[in-house]
């Protein structure tokens, strides 16, 4: 057990965060959580001040090495965009709780709606590798929740509804933004395994079974603690490979953090269509600290 609770923390690396980032209460910012291969993205923030992960209260030792981890806040245009370039995930060892902190985190400091990303393999044949997917859904396949433990009643209910996990009015804007760029913007139902080893063609069979269309690592921790919070979210996976089995050679995570980069001109570009229509169409949410 941790001596504090996660809201206490959350409240204690907002308060941190905040005049290090010179961001005002009044800024209801869109928070990114960037995913493999996809960080590149926060370079691209005007007057971005950063802080590493290893300086943020409540946030754990990194375990990877050369595992770059900050947060940054800065400017899209006239959007202000809090961004978490890299995430912890599972399978480094943090439980569900600490995958989802930086998570809660973004809400404390009063962000309007987060965007997750992710990299996942292609469960649904008509993917291709390079594709982007909305995630209009997910599936929990890991066994944990990251709101196990004590209520956090300030944070938000102890029995959130997931019926609206990803949210509507993101999800029009993300459309429109592909269209706009005449991008094709894939969506489908997103399945998040422990790993860190990758699937087995059956597993895969099995999660095509269950209707999932993509399947990684990560993200399902950061969007259930979201929730809780009445944080809007929307999330991209860039689709790196084919899963097991439909793909015909063995994968590689160098493989997969090598599509990332490739794809990451056209995800970028989504993203500065995308980022000024979110904004505008959620409301501003006020912070807790
Ligand atoms: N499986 C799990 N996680 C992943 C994959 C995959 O095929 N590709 C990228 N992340």
């Amino acid at each position: 057990m941790t001596a504090m609770s996660w809201t206490e923390l959350a409240l204690e690396c907002a308060r941190f965060a905040r005049p290090r980032l010179r961001l005002s209460p009044e800024e209801s910012p869109l928070a990114v959580i960037l995913g493999s291969g996809l960080g590149g993205f926060a370079d691209q923030l005007a007057g971005a001040r950063a802080l590493p992960f290893s300086e943020l209260p409540g946030f754990p030792p990194a375990t990877v090495k050369g595992h770059k981890g900050r947060l940054v806040y800065g400017q899209l245009g006239q959007t202000p965009v809090l961004a978490l370039q890299g995430r912890l995930h599972g399978y480094e060892g943090h439980d569900a709780a600490t995958v989802a902190f930086p998570a809660r985190v973004l809400g404390t400091l009063g962000a309007r709606a987060l965007l997750v990303t992710n990299a996942a393999g292609a469960i649904n044949p008509t993917f291709a590798p390079g594709d982007l997917m909305r995630i209009a859904d997910h599936i929990n396949a890991t066994a944990q929740n990251p709101l196990v433990g004590p209520g956090e009643e300030t944070l938000g209910p102890r029995f959130p509804d997931l019926s609206r996990a990803y949210d509507l009015r993101l999800a029009a804007a993300l459309e429109e933004a592909a269209k706009q760029l005449g991008q094709t913007l894939r969506a489908g139902v997103y399945i998040q395994v422990n790993g860190p080893s990758y699937e087995t063609p059956a597993e895969v069979r099995m999660a095509q079974t269950l209707g999932a269309d993509a399947v990684g690592m990560s993200t399902v921790p950061e969007v259930i603690a979201a929730a809780q919070m009445g944080l809007p979210v929307c999330g991209i996976s860039c689709i790196t490979n084919l899963a097991a089995g439909i793909s015909q050679h063995p994968l590689t995570h160098e493989e997969v953090v090598e599509v990332a980069r490739q794809a990451e001109g056209k995800f970028s570009d989504l993203l500065r269509a995308f980022l000024p229509r979110a904004f505008a169409a959620v409301p501003p949410r006020k912070p807790l600290a």
